[in-house]
């Protein structure tokens, strides 16, 4: 047995909705699960090579593997794991998520354990903390993630189509860990209140495709104003977006790349007037361009092991 499954990176919180709403995006993990010789072996290319930790304590991938047999309740037998990223780390664009939920779902097709993928986000959120980028992992679209009692739910659906998403990648990373540990404990109720309305007035927003209100929409008294600080050129960056025509702009996860919003009527005009203002404020970002993923984590192989016959000798 073989499992490939394909991951998409995603963008969470989109400014108000922090550690609620996610959106996958067209720019892809694949993690391979192949029988191996002895335990749980992890190879990496692409993203994180020679940066990842491989060991199996501390390898989100290989404590996701682990998590499926525990769920099944039976030891893991030797695989061999890959990981071939394409979603850069530490750039809030869901890299642990996208490993989480690629190595489970991959894990669940390998083992025959079909978890559904209620089940498989249950257990990715476990392993990730928070709910926000593994929902748009697993579901893809637009995801808000809400906790009832113990448990996370998930509402998944589609922005609209005139909806076109910009992101700026800086060439240093920030950690969530510290992106989070800048945050204050509490927020005062003028500030929940503020996000509460512009969080809703978002996800009206992105569904119906009205872009007029989206600057309004994006801003958020919970993260991003604590954020800012940890990021020297989020300012400028922010301002080159709006200049060149964005119609919304936030942090994407916990920073430091910026998502922005623009009309996808205007897409041309807009990227030709992005890479101006880039380049004349001397930003040293990269811009890219993924549309919005629909089908969140998908088995993209299921191969059974070619039969051993006698005469291909042992490997
Ligand atoms: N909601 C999370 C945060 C996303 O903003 O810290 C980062 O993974």
């Amino acid at each position: 047995m073989t499992a490939v499954v394909k991951t998409p990176a995603s963008s969470a919180n989109l400014g108000p909705g922090f550690d609620v709403l996610g959106l996958a995006l067209t720019l892809y993990d694949t993690i391979s699960l192949v029988p191996g010789r002895a335990g749980l072996t992890l190879t990496v290319s692409g993203e994180g090579r020679g940066k990842l930790d491989r060991s199996p304590e501390g390898n989100l991938a290989v404590r996701a593997v682990k998590a499926v047999y525990a769920e099944i309740g039976a030891e893991p037998p030797a695989i061999d794991i890959h990981m071939d990223n394409a979603i850069p780390l530490s750039r809030g664009l869901g890299s642990s998520a996208a490993a989480i939920v690629g190595a489970l779902t991959a894990a669940s097709a390998f083992s025959g354990a079909d978890l559904n993928r209620d089940r498989l986000f249950a257990l990715a959120v476990e392993l990730e903390g928070h709910a926000d980028n593994v929902a748009a992992a697993v579901y893809g679209g637009l995801t808000i993630s809400f906790k009832q009692g113990d448990t996370f739910n998930v509402r998944r659906s589609l922005p609209a189509a005139n909806i076109g998403v910009a992101l700026l990648l800086p060439e240093a990373g920030l950690s969530t860990a510290k992106a989070r540990a800048a945050l204050p404990e509490e927020t005062p109720r003028a500030n929940a209140v503020f996000n509460i309305g512009r969080t809703a007035l978002l996800v009206e927003a992105l569904l119906s495709g009205d872009l007029d209100c989206l600057a309004a929409a994006v801003e958020d008294a919970l993260h991003q104003p604590w954020r800012r600080g940890l990021i020297p050129d989020y300012n400028v960056t922010e301002y080159a977006c709006y200049q060149a025509g964005a119609r919304g702009v936030a942090l994407s996860g916990a920073g430091p790349s910026l998502i922005a919003f623009y009309d996808k009527k205007d897409e041309t005009a807009f990227k030709a007037a992005l890479a101006k203002e880039v380049e004349s404020a001397g930003i040293q970002r990269l811009a890219i361009w993924p549309d919005i993923d629909v089908d969140g984590a998908v088995v993209a192989t299921c191969l059974e092991a070619r039969p051993k016959t006698p005469w291909a000798g042992q490997n």
